[in-house]
């Protein structure tokens, strides 16, 4: 989950680090350091907390260099402070890692017991103390470095400077994602595109258990057995102007209020226009008799409203799980199950592992994601690419509305293909398809009426979401948006559970919120909004304008469009976003970076 960059070049090369970690800093944002190559010693800064905390230290105390590596920090072993912050740095070796080392207690008692003196409590100073006893015995930096790696059990990426070297930086990568940019007598090495993108658009991806030596020449980049091989290089297109904040002020406002376009991009992958008819080709939807969903988070969610969709429309069994739970419990599939993987980063561990563990049980795959060039999307035998362009804030908002469509439009083609869906029926569906992005922008324009209520929101300690339908994940959802980044607690119902233990909460101070689209379940949906007002629970209904008015003492609306059931997750997506993002302002949280959290979680 942490960032990683290293760059060999000719020009001056701190400014340049810091630079690539602030677009890391999304991984991670509990630590931060570089190291640099210094008149032919590897010197190194550090400092707790944000990058900016990095940035004074290195006022303080400048470095000159051609050579260095850098990381953002989410801890894992050990408290975030400077002396757990990366590059960690033992005799000549100075390092950074993403990752987990599994076997490092081991290895530390091991290497402890030979003399190693630790300076934290981190796994990865053990990799240092590793790697160096190997060049102790003069073995050669590559040599040394495979024997270190063959050592490690856990999940790693990690990118290496060697004092005595002035051009060499050695990376390698097992279960956490390193690239290597190519740029014009320069190299790089970073957790993924982003972090090159605002100096090389050409990338090599690194395969499972690959190590390279790069230096401003070129790569060289070996397997897992130590075989010479060449990766290929791949134009892409993460461009440093996509990533800035623009006239918003956080990166969150700003997804949110990109989501007609994310939206309309995503559908388009999967949709018509023109024919207004859903593209069936990508898999024989005929030929399966099941999907099982693994996602984590916000991603599990909008696996959870594909699910109402691709059963309702297309008849066909669906599961969904979280991808940890399903990972370590044996879980029973048959063969024609299709496996989907969804995922923003494309790198979520455990989504991977389930991903893998599928594929490995001969089933078909598919990966819903966000980061095409991604570990999921390179497993999955077919790639079902959401476009909604980098996500910088950690809270997921334009990632999810495009996994939501994207999931909406091919059950429209599962259902097509199964024969349950008539050209008619289709044509009604692709249409209110299409029709969202405009729908989107209108509940865009429910801002003001958002305000006024967050001023009592944030004042509660706990917040019900109440949903029926695909109505439920998205109060889940909601719940989950709104203890992220406002730290309130929330939990998002089904509203027909309420009555079976959650209503022993309702009280004056505990606001509920319902999303109640006009469906065939809206007069159920209300009802409960009559049960949570008789016993005096502020109740804030987000509802279309012509809904039915439930004259309940307490009972506030906010007007949302109206819309076809099938987008109402889409539509009510922006009010939940919001409601959200307008509490967090006002109670003055970080809303891009809340407290605790990491973008892509790439360790268990
Ligand atoms: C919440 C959020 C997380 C992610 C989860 C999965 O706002 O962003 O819950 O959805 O960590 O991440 P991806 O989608 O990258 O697999």
């Amino acid at each position: 989950m942490c960032g990683i960059i290293g760059i060999t070049g000719n020009g001056p090369v701190v400014p340049r680090l810091i630079d690539s970690l602030k677009r890391l800093e999304y991984r991670g944002y509990d630590s931060a350091g570089v190291a640099a190559v210094v008149d032919g010693a590897v010197e190194r800064r550090r400092a707790q907390g944000k990058i900016r905390n990095l940035e004074a230290v290195l006022a303080e105390q400048p470095m000159t260099a051609t050579v260095g590596i850098g990381h953002t920090r989410w801890a894992t072993h050990g408290a975030p402070t400077t002396a757990n912050a990366h590059p960690h740095k033992a005799g000549r070796v100075t390092l950074v890692h993403n990752g987990i080392i599994e076997n490092f207690a081991e290895l530390k008692a091991e290497l402890a017991a030979e003399g190693h003196v630790f300076e934290s409590q981190t796994d990865t100073e053990v990799i240092a103390h590793l790697l160096d006893a190997e060049l102790n015995t003069g073995r050669s930096p590559l040599e040394a470095f495979k024997i270190t790696l063959d050592r490690l059990t856990g999940a790693y990426a990690l990118a290496v400077l060697i004092d005595g070297t002035d051009d060499l930086i050695l990376g390698a990568r097992r279960g956490s994602p390193l690239v290597v940019g190519w740029g014009e007598d320069e190299m790089y090495l970073g957790s993924d595109a982003l972090a090159v993108g605002p100096f090389t658009q050409k990338i090599s991806y690194l395969e499972e258990g690959d190590y390279v030596a790069v230096t401003k020449a070129g790569a060289q980049m070996f397997d897992v057995t130590g075989k010479p091989v060449d990766r290929a290089v791949v134009q892409v297109s993460a461009s440093s102007a996509m990533v800035e904040k623009g006239e918003y002020r956080h990166f969150m406002e700003k997804e949110i209020h990109e989501q007609p376009d994310s939206v309309q991009h995503t559908l388009s992958e999967y949709l018509d226009l023109v024919t207004g008819t859903a593209k069936t080709n990508t898999i024989d939807f005929a030929a399966i008799d099941r999907i099982q969903i693994v996602a984590c988070g916000t991603a599990f969610y909008a696996g959870q409203i594909g699910r109402y969709a691709f059963e309702k429309l297309a008849g066909l069994p669906c599961d969904v799980e979280i991808a940890s739970e399903f990972r370590y419990r044996s879980p029973a599939v048959t063969q024609k199950t299709l496996a989907v993987a969804v995922s923003q980063s494309g790198e979520t561990a455990d989504t991977l592992a389930s991903l893998i563990w599928c594929k490995a049980q001969g089933l078909n795959t598919a990966a819903v994601v966000n980061v095409h060039s991604s570990s999921m999307a390179r497993v999955a035998a077919v790639l079902w690419p959401t476009h909604a362009g980098p996500e910088i804030g950690v809270a997921s908002t334009k990632a999810f509305t495009a996994q939501v469509a994207a999931l909406l439009a091919l059950a429209v083609a599962a259902g097509v293909a199964r024969g349950r869906i008539d050209a008619a029926r289709e044509a009604e569906l692709v249409k209110a398809l299409f029709e969202s992005p405009r729908l989107i922008a209108e509940a865009l324009t429910m801002g003001d009426s958002i305000r006024a209520v967050v001023q009592d929101l944030a004042k509660a300690d706990d917040v019900l979401f109440l949903g029926r339908g695909a109505m439920f994940p998205l109060a889940m959802e909601g719940a989950l948006k709104l203890k992220e980044i406002s730290y309130i607690h929330a939990e998002g119902y089904a509203a027909g559970e309420l009555k079976h233990g959650p209503i022993a909460l309702i009280d004056e101070e505990t606001p509920t919120i319902a999303l109640a689209p006009l469906d065939d379940v809206f007069e159920k949906t209300a009802s409960n909004l009559q049960e949570v007002a008789a016993r005096g629970g502020p109740v804030i209904m987000i509802a279309p304008e012509k809904a039915p008015d439930l004259h309940g003492a307490g009972i506030r609306r906010i007007h949302a469009p109206d819309c076809h059931p099938l987008i109402a997750p889409l539509v009510y997506a922006v009010p939940v976003q919001l409601l959200a993002y307008y509490t967090a302002v006002q109670k003055g949280t970080d809303v891009d970076q809340p407290r605790n959290l990491a973008k892509s979680v790439t360790v268990e």
